[in-house]
């Protein structure tokens, strides 16, 4: 059956619902913030970061930033409570931080951040996951990604979205190999469309939003797992 996008928005929107926001200054999280922002279906957003974030020249009425420590992040539950929806994008890297940093970000924290979030009375919560997640898998990426999503499912959220795209297309200040091949290899055509092994960041955004107005029909099951393709195909206006 069709969906009509639209009016999920408008009856979304009557709804005065806040989320909050983990990885605001990341690329995922900088184009669901952009996304959130434009269709404005949220009276609250709170970012939860360890840095305060400037927007320059822009009125955010509706945005709130909570400054956090995540070595102690049970000493800032507050920052959690009251949220009906809650998106991490929160994430690094081995290059970045070793093993164990990765593990303590894209594992310790994200967990700590999901409990916290159900504790404060978040019934959806939407995950940044990989392709190939796997918690049997011997790369400790696709291992951990895996790790995360079972243990954050066992939490019990009303609904829980797992999106695991592709390589991500952006232009990053940093250097990270898979993007810059899929750049390379795909050319300006990245720029504005999915590939099956890449996703524009904008396209993975938008299929976020998408997908917050589409959890609230009650035919859909609690856990709900998005590959490469079907956020490609919602970015696109599709209902999965
Ligand atoms: N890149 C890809 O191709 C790709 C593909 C599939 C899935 N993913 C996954 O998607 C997620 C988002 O990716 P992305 O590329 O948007 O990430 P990103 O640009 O690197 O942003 C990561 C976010 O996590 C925060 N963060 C990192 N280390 C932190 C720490 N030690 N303490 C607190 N916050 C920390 C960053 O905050 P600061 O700005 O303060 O550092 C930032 O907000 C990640 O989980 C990633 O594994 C990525």
């Amino acid at each position: 059956m069709a969906v009509d996008m639209k009016t999920l928005e408008e009856e979304f929107k009557q709804q005065n619902k806040s989320c909050l926001l983990l990885g605001a200054s990341g690329e995922t999280g900088k184009q669901l913030l952009a996304e959130l922002l434009e269709r404005n279906i949220f009276s609250k957003i709170t970012l939860i970061g360890r840095r305060k974030l400037a927007f320059e020249g822009k009125e955010l009425e509706n945005l709130v930033q909570e400054v956090v420590d995540f070595e102690k992040l049970d000493d800032f539950a507050a920052a959690f409570q009251g949220h009906d929806v809650a998106y991490c994008c929160l994430g690094t890297t081995k290059a970045k931080a070793g093993a164990d940093g990765f593990f303590r970000v894209d594992h310790d924290f994200i967990v700590k951040s999901a409990e916290l979030s159900k504790s404060g009375g978040c019934s959806q919560f939407h995950l940044m996951s990989s392709r190939g997640a796997d918690s049997k898998s011997s790369f400790l990426y696709l291992k951990v990604k895996g790790q995360v999503e079972a243990e954050i499912e066992e939490m019990g959220f009303n609904r829980l979205a797992v999106y695991r795209p592709g390589v991500l297309l952006v232009d990053r200040q940093e250097s990270r190999p898979a993007e810059w091949m899929a750049r390379k290899f795909f050319g300006a055509l990245t720029s504005v469309c999915s590939t099956p092994m890449a996703i524009p960041i904008e396209s993975v955004g938008r299929a976020m939003v998408s997908n917050t107005l589409l959890l609230q029909q009650p035919e859909k099951k609690a856990t709900e797992i998005l590959e490469h393709k079907d956020i490609a195909s919602l970015a696109k206006g599709n209902a999965k």
